[in-house]
């Protein structure tokens, strides 16, 4: 289906035609005087300047060649706006249409493109924390607006499971437990299947590694040995990383599950390690590496850069290979394993230097296709109340278990304490509950930003909320379910100003979808539903929906507030959240 903004600059390009100028000038946009019209052209007043006339003369020429049936109000006023209205009929039709075509009559544009989507990017034996949260809610509704839209969409966790932590870990076991059979070089049995240690373990393992490393010379030179080792392949030490890869990603399946997101590939930094060689090799043929001091970079500066833009380090000194090489490794995989059209990366934007080399080397290097999309979403972070990055009472980073902890805790008492729902819908209720708060909380703003956590108005019935979004869905449901049958009911010419203002706010769900994919922001989406809601519950308000004696008004009335419940549910699916059956 054509957006409403679409359709109607056609038939005003039409129009400027037919009375004798340019089509171009015939360009429509959404009203910025709402009290007065509804959509407005202002290309008039620069045809004037072409045709050398009055633009009011012009403006009135092309009024009268409009169609009639389309408007309720489609008149020239000074010193040339052309000011519109759509007529019910139009309203209605379009609307009916939407209704009954497969996803709302959304066109499909990234139909046969396939899309990776690299989010996630937890680092395992470390506990996921705070600074995972954004990139985990913000890349799953990403990804599913790209499915939404048509695309073959792959969301790849990128674990980070292969630099030195891995080295660490192995070389603080080793001088815990110096007689595990991982150790002797000499053994050549079967590694035992459980771990030696537990995944609490594990997570105070680490951060004792990396703490070492920092003052022992020593400790650190062997953990790079380590690392060494375990990517030449030494048994005992990818045995070590079997088990710490299994707990950990158990332990981190458990949280993505508890947010609702979900990786269609598991893949991590360890997987691209058999590309790096053969990637290498090809970069150094082509003649686009350089040895800077002992290390083998790729300049990838432009004449154009206003700011420095140091070279691409693909090989260290010590042989050993970083995260761009990893990365541009794994750009070679992607391509080989499903041809994406686009790759879309979340992280801080603090990493927005490290995307920049990186993309201009694969491009340099011809790891991607010249159409092959490449698209770094760097986000702001989330901030306490001091403004300063959200921390734990005690000063420490907030483990993600714990935020959703701490939530649901504070859902759970609102939902108990108001009596919602029956004890044994408290657990499930309280969970799509919070998840609304905190996913909408975050995806409400523009993800560059930073914003501040702040729970109380996250969590709040009412206001730009997700709580407030999902109860205007239940309140809907409880008057559709009052009502019974309804999905075959055919929506109505507005009944009322509050029935068409809903109704405007409706037609434009089409170009949201596809601004909010085109900018990356879920946050458009955020604030057309926030004013979807405000328009359904506005309409709920004046009109008296249940009690209405004339039956075909009332389905009409009906139709409409259950394609606007359903709009809204398709809407937070995408943002990744669902309402309960009571609030
Ligand atoms: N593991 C990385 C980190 O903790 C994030 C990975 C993001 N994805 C990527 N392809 N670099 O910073």
């Amino acid at each position: 289906m054509k957006k409403i903004l679409d359709i109607i600059t056609e038939k005003m390009q039409t129009a400027f035609a037919e009375a004798g100028y340019d089509a171009s000038f015939g360009r429509v946009t959404v009203s910025n005087r709402p009290d007065l019209c509804e959509y407005q052209c202002n290309g008039a007043l620069s045809a004037a300047k072409q045709y050398k006339c009055a633009p009011i003369q012009i403006a009135n020429a092309v009024v009268a060649k409009l169609d009639e049936s389309d408007y309720s109000l489609a008149e020239a006023v000074m010193p040339g706006f052309i000011n519109l209205k759509l007529s019910d009929a139009f309203l209605q039709s379009y609307l009916e249409e939407m209704r009954t075509a497969p996803d709302f009559g959304v066109e499909k544009t990234g139909a046969g493109k396939t899309i990776v989507v690299d989010y996630g990017g937890p680092n395992v034996a470390k506990p996921l924390h705070i600074g995972h949260l954004r990139s985990a809610i913000i890349g799953e509704s990403l990804k599913r607006l790209y499915k939404f839209m048509g695309y073959h969409a792959i969301g790849d966790i990128h674990l980070g499971d292969w630099g030195l932590q891995m080295g660490l870990i192995i070389t603080e076991l080793q001088e815990r437990q110096p007689d595990l059979c991982y150790f002797d070089p000499g053994y050549t049995g079967a590694y035992p299947e459980e771990p030696p240690f537990t995944i609490s373990q594990l997570e105070e393992i680490y951060p004792a590694a990396a703490a070492k490393k920092k003052e022992d010379e020593v400790f650190a030179e062997k953990a790079h040995n380590a690392t060494f080792e375990l990517q030449q392949g030494r048994p005992g030490y990818r045995a070590i990383w079997q088990h710490i890869m299994k707990l950990s990603v158990a332990d981190m399946t458990k949280i993505y599950d508890d947010l609702d997101v979900h990786f269609e590939s598991w893949l991590g930094e360890s997987d691209a390690d058999p590309y790096i060689p053969a990637m290498i090799a090809d970069i150094k043929a082509k003649g686009l590496a350089v040895l800077s001091e002992g290390a083998l970079v790729m300049p990838v500066a432009e004449e154009s850069d206003k700011k420095e833009v140091p070279p691409c380090i693909l090989v260290k000194s010590d042989g050993s290979s970083i995260y761009a090489t990893t990365d541009l490794a794994t750009m070679v995989q992607r391509m080989q394993d499903f041809n994406p059209d686009k790759m879309l990366y979340l992280t801080d934007k603090r990493q927005s230097l490290h995307f920049e080399q990186v993309f201009r080397a694969a491009r340099k290097a011809g790891i991607v296709r010249e159409e092959t999309e490449l698209e770094h979403v760097g986000f702001g972070t989330m901030n306490g109340k001091d403004g300063k990055p959200f921390k734990t009472r005690e000063g420490g980073v907030m483990r993600l278990e714990q935020l959703i902890a701490m939530i649901t805790d504070f859902v759970r008492a609102k939902v108990v304490e108001n009596q919602i729902v029956s004890e044994d819908a408290v657990e499930q209720t309280t969970h799509k509950i919070a998840m609304a708060a905190l996913k909408y909380g975050d995806l409400s703003n523009q993800p560059t930003k930073d914003y501040i956590f702040d729970l109380d108005r996250f969590a709040a019935f009412e206001g730009n909320t997700g709580p407030y979004i999902l109860y205007t869905i239940v309140r809907i449901k409880s008057i559709l379910s009052r009502y019974g049958e309804w999905k075959h009911l055919s929506i109505q010419p507005a009944a009322n100003a509050c029935a068409k203002e809903l109704m405007l706010a409706i037609t434009k769900f089409g170009g949201v979808m596809e601004a909010a994919l085109n900018a990356s922001a879920p946050n458009l989406i955020c604030a057309y539903i926030y004013e979807l809601a405000g328009a359904a519950n506005k309409f709920y308000h004046e009109t008296p929906i249940l009690k209405e004696e004339n039956k075909e008004l009332q389905a009409g009335y009906i139709a409409l507030m259950g394609l606007t419940m359903e709009l809204l549910e398709k809407c937070i699916e995408i943002l990744g959240f669902s309402a309960p059956e009571k609030m």
